[in-house]
């Protein structure tokens, strides 16, 4: 495992894995982390999934020992980062990936998890979701999701912040409809508000089609240039994950 010199701030870390499997293995550590740490602090551990194809390595990778017994699933509370705006069991479904590759080989029960209804018009949808999150994060301004797993696109999208798209702006709101033309579509995403309040965003990067932009954001040579660029926790801590190719400029 490549560690890069330290000369970033102290909560931002990129670290470079020999290959998607070691990567998993590193994000499934850190999961586990955050998991002990915050049932151990709040009684509960509430994290928003990444939506894309990196991640079910991850999953994968948590449905095994030692983390299939090793984390409190109980006592876990799965979100979304963002979802597309189609049914639950579309093949383009944030839900239906996550539901696939953990939900169901872990065993767990449907009231733990809180989809984004993508079946319903998108700002209703996006209404929907804000209200869910109030239920869950009680008295938050903001919710504070103790780690958000977010992927990076090629054009340096996270979750549904693509580049030029109005959900950028955001900043009254957690959760936002956001209009993709890039994709053609609408989506359902949150917001910088809702990132930049995690007390962990862990990034998942594989490919070399993500070396460029890659090097452009976490060697800090434009970083607010790209939405990616633009998540920095406030108060946690943020690091960058990424396999050999995806790292290949660093
Ligand atoms: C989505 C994700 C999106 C994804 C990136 C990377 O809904 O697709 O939220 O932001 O993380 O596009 O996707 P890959 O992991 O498939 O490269």
């Amino acid at each position: 495992m490549t560690r890069l010199p330290p000369e970033a701030p102290p909560r931002f870390e990129a670290r470079i894995l020999p290959g998607l499997p070691a990567l998993a293995e590193e994000a499934a550590r850190q999961f586990q982390s955050a998991a002990k740490e915050s049932i151990a602090a709040r009684g509960a551990f509430k994290v928003a999934l990444s939506g894309g194809s990196t991640p079910c390595a991850l999953h994968e990778r948590l449905t095994k020992a030692p983390f299939r017994r090793g984390i409190e699933w109980k006592r876990t509370l799965f979100f979304f980062g963002d979802e597309r705006c189609v049914p639950p069991d579309s093949d383009r479904s944030n839900y239906r990936m996550a539901r696939r590759t953990l939900f169901e080989p872990l065993g767990i029960r449907e009231e733990r998890t809180f989809r984004i209804r993508g079946e319903d018009p998108p700002k209703r949808a996006a209404e929907g979701y804000a209200g869910i999150l109030e239920e869950q994060f009680p008295g938050e301004r903001r919710p504070r999701f103790d780690l958000i797993l977010l992927g990076l696109g090629a054009d340096g999208h996270t979750a549904s912040l693509f580049p030029g798209t109005r959900a950028l702006s955001v900043r009254d709101r957690s959760v936002a409809a956001n209009w993709v033309p890039q994709v053609g579509s609408w989506r359902v995403t949150l917001t910088y508000p809702a990132l930049n309040a995690a007390r962990r965003v862990v990034f998942l990067v594989a490919g070399a089609e993500k070396a460029a932009v890659a090097a452009a954001i976490v060697g800090k040579r434009s970083s607010s240039a790209f939405p990616a660029g633009r998540v920095r926790p406030r108060q946690g801590s943020l690091l960058w994950l990424l396999d050999e190719e995806a790292g290949a400029y660093l």
